[in-house]
């Protein structure tokens, strides 16, 4: 099935520093410039900034003028959307467009303000700009970043490029528009498409910067992968077509790519894995993804990503309301899947192996019965006390045949518990790990990435609650500490390397009128690989 490829592209382009450096960049052809705006006295007197001075005369007072009428004073999140005068070409402003972002008083706060209050401002300023943007009918855009927020603090430009891309990947995505066969179009037509952004950068930050837009642009096509994963229906997206998406991944890029069939499941013993298809009639797939770009002998990073391509609960059946949102329950698989395209894409010269175990839970004649008891691949048995808690079920068989790679470190990434999106609502996915050292990169790479996690206990006292008077662990622990009680079931199948357990429930998708998913944590699980 094709995918329309809306990427867009982003280029950088080196502006001498110094007194030139606006008006060339105001001399280069594009639909639209972006100029973070950082005004000076904010609120008290609206005056212009000295770079500013020069522009607004080239603009016949136009800025000026807009202040004096209120209309734009610089605050964060306001906009001044300015189109081409005749009287521009005479000054050789070539843009047909311009549009201020205001960047807040950032060059003369006097008690500086802290790193992440300046990229909450940006992101919000960049959110701004977009929106405007995104109204006009510009297809190319240069995106100027040192008029307002440059300097703030170091590596400030290198983060601003990465929020700007992550935040274009986020306002250009049109499922719809991906998908025309499963939507028409809106009948004046989507708004087109950025096709190229270029950011303007100095001769002194080029390299860096622009190793920043190509990691930057990888993890967007990450993103746009899994969101695209999680919001195809369960009826085109089952566990073929995501074994299929792998294996045409593998066909463009270096990725080794190989699917185990029920039969190849059957002879590993994964029996806890293979319940939890028993309903459906599609088969399941268990999807190996390897990006060897590290030496041979470096133990990988292992990522293995929950893949239920529909959770209906299976003979413990769901109640009918929002059920379609679990189409999304294979947004572990989808994060899994776009973070080996984003490491691919931008060779990263690590090993990384994604791991997706996929099927979907049906009821049927078939189906797993409450009470079953299931041996797992570890050879540990398993009282099914509830059919709907079935995602641990697959997880725990692909945790213990990872064992097999010997890795350095392992994080299981699922749409585990509707407990943990009651604990963390949407803003941090829940992070269950007993190793100090991957809970304090995985926090911080959250923060950087703005994908935040949250730690969550994991304490032994939970695993009471998992005690079977008939196997030897149920696979519920009751409605206390619903997303506790899941990691520690995963923990028991995870002795044998460091490992930590991502909760995406709350953060993997949004409800209500802006449904649809988010392509988290690919964000975190790429930068988190870079930096490893
Ligand atoms: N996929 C669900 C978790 C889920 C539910 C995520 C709602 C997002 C929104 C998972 O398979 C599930 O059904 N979990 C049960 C576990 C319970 C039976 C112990 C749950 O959370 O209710
Ligand atoms: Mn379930
Ligand atoms: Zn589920």
């Amino acid at each position: 099935m094709g995918v329309k490829s809306m990427q867009t592209k982003f280029n950088a382009k080196v502006f001498p520093d110094g007194q030139t450096r606006l008006s060339l960049q105001l001399q280069t052809s594009s639909d639209c410039i972006v100029i973070p705006f950082a005004c000076v006295e904010l609120a008290k007197n609206y005056s212009l900034g000295n770079i500013f001075k020069h522009l607004d005369e080239s603009l016949d007072g136009a800025i000026s003028l807009a202040m004096a009428r209120g209309d734009f004073t610089g605050k964060v999140g306001e906009t001044l959307l300015l189109s081409q005068q005749a009287s521009w070409l005479t000054k050789g402003i070539k843009a047909k467009r311009i549009l201020l972002v205001g960047a807040g008083n950032i060059a003369t706060q006097p008690d500086k303000a802290t790193d992440a209050k300046i990229l909450q401002d940006f992101v919000k300023s960049a959110r701004a700009a977009l929106k405007v943007l995104m109204c006009t009918k510009s297809q190319s855009a240069l995106w100027l970043l040192d008029s307002g927020f440059a300097a703030a603090y170091p590596q400030a430009s290198v983060d601003f490029i990465r929020h700007s891309i992550l935040l274009m990947e986020e306002s250009f995505y049109r499922f719809g528009q991906r998908f025309d066969h499963l939507k028409a179009p809106p009948l004046e037509g989507y708004a087109p498409v950025i096709k190229t952004v270029t950011f303007a950068v100095s001769v002194k930050n080029e390299k860096l910067l622009k190793e920043s837009i190509r990691i930057s642009a990888a993890i967007a096509a990450g993103m746009g992968l899994s969101k695209d994963l999680g919001n195809l229906p369960a009826n085109i997206c089952t566990p073929a077509y995501l074994a299929q998406t792998a294996q045409n991944l593998a066909k463009q890029s270096h990725l080794k790519v190989q699917v185990l069939e029920k039969k190849d499941l059957e002879k590993l013993g994964m029996g806890s894995f293979l319940s939890v298809t028993q309903g459906s009639v599609l088969p399941p797939k268990f999807i190996i993804m390897q990006h060897l770009g590290g030496l041979t002998k470096e133990a990988p990073i292992v990522l293995v990503g929950k893949g239920i391509t529909f959770d209906t609960g299976g003979i413990s059946l769901k109640p009918g309301e929002a059920m379609d949102e679990m189409k999304y329950d294979m947004c572990g698989a989808a994060s899994v899947m776009g973070t080996m395209l984003a490491v691919t894409e931008m060779k990263l010269r690590k090993n990384v192996i994604g791991i997706i175990p996929t099927c979907e839970n049906m009821p049927s004649g078939t189906a797993t019965r409450p009470g079953d008891i299931v041996t797992t691949m570890s050879g540990k048995t398993v009282e099914i006390l509830n059919t709907d808690a079935e995602g641990r079920l697959i997880l725990c068989d692909a945790l213990t045949y990872v064992e097999r790679f010997k890795p350095k470190v392992v994080i299981d990434i699922a749409t585990l518990t509707g407990a943990c999106v009651i604990a963390l609502g949407s803003v941090h996915s829940g992070l269950f790990t007993r190793n100090q050292q991957i809970s304090d990169q995985l926090v911080a790479v959250g923060r950087d990435m703005l994908d935040t996690v949250w730690p969550m206990p994991l304490d032994d006292a939970y695993q009471e609650q998992l005690k079977s008077n008939f196997a030897d662990m149920a696979n519920i622990g009751g409605r206390p500490a619903g997303s506790v009680t899941a990691a520690c079931f995963l923990s028991r199948f995870t002795g044998a390397y460091p490992w930590a357990h991502l909760d995406i429930a709350g953060t993997a998708w949004r409800s209500g009128a802006s449904k649809g998913s988010t392509g988290r944590p690919v964000p975190l699980l790429t930068e988190y690989l870079i930096r490893a």
